[in-house]
């Protein structure tokens, strides 16, 4: 199973670096299109658009409709549940009448967990006792495969940035590594929001965040070169080794 991650496009329509950050989500995805095995599916692990818009989400869904892959998306901080679940409801993966963006893909033989640590009073995330029960019945909805979880939230300390915590309380991030930790069965954990890679873990889970996909937001060093190159992940599951992470880079010459 081959899973290509992408985070944090941050579309907007109206900043001055608007159409670099649209030209990187198409030029990303068009790369992951031209992959060879091709992805079983895409996942955007949230901050799709800048600042919730209903417009913003609508040049978001244009730009995955080319996508090739099935793609499942997340909520993160500068993301609307409301404008996003209406842009991507026609997917048929998000409940209808739910509270918060939360859902399992049970496509594959390692199962999507897809978990929702917005929070709509700050940047950082949250993860409330309701979300954590919630995840911890998504676990036990299936008793045998193996589970990945995606959060925009990194669920471990990044110790490079303005702050290692990404979660507004310790209590709400160790609510999150508590409920991944239920019954043993999750073997990853893919996060974003960062804006650089980081890796690191969730018990003995292993966890890596991908960087952002805008590459005008993106954070430490890139030569110059690679500067306006935007970075993907792509997550391929073994089952006796668990999953491979490689880390893609997004050549000029795919621009369209
Ligand atoms: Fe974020």
């Amino acid at each position: 199973m081959i899973i290509a991650h992408i985070s944090d496009t941050h579309l907007a329509l109206d900043t001055p670096d608007a159409d670099p950050r649209i030209r990187d989500f198409e030029r990303t995805i068009a790369a992951i299109n031209a992959l060879d095995p091709a992805p079983d599916v895409i996942v955007h692990t949230g901050d799709i658009v800048h600042h919730g818009r209903q417009d913003e989400y609508a040049e978001a869904v244009a730009i995955l409709a080319n996508a090739r892959a099935p793609v499942h998306v997340l909520a993160g901080n500068k993301d609307n549940r409301a404008n996003l679940h209406a842009a991507f409801s026609a997917r048929g993966y998000l409940a209808p009448d739910s509270e918060f963006i939360d859902y399992a893909v049970e496509d594959f033989p390692v199962r999507l967990i897809a978990v929702d640590t917005l929070s709509t009073g700050s940047n950082k995330g949250d993860f409330c006792p309701v979300r954590a029960r919630r995840l911890i019945g998504l676990i036990d909805a299936e008793p045998t495969k193996p589970i990945a979880i995606f959060a925009h939230h990194p669920p471990f300390e990044v110790p490079v940035g303005p702050d290692p915590l990404n979660f507004e309380t310790p209590e709400a991030m160790a609510r999150l590594r508590q409920a991944s930790q239920h019954t043993g069965r999750v073997v990853a954990s893919f996060s974003g929001h960062v804006h650089r890679a980081a890796a690191g873990h969730v018990g003995t889970i292993p966890a890596t965040v991908v960087p952002c996909i805008a590459t005008t937001l993106r954070k430490g060093e890139y030569p110059a070169g690679m500067r306006r190159s935007p970075v993907y992940h792509v997550h391929r599951f073994d089952p006796l080794w668990g999953f491979a992470t490689e880390s893609r880079m997004v050549g000029t010459e795919s621009s369209s």
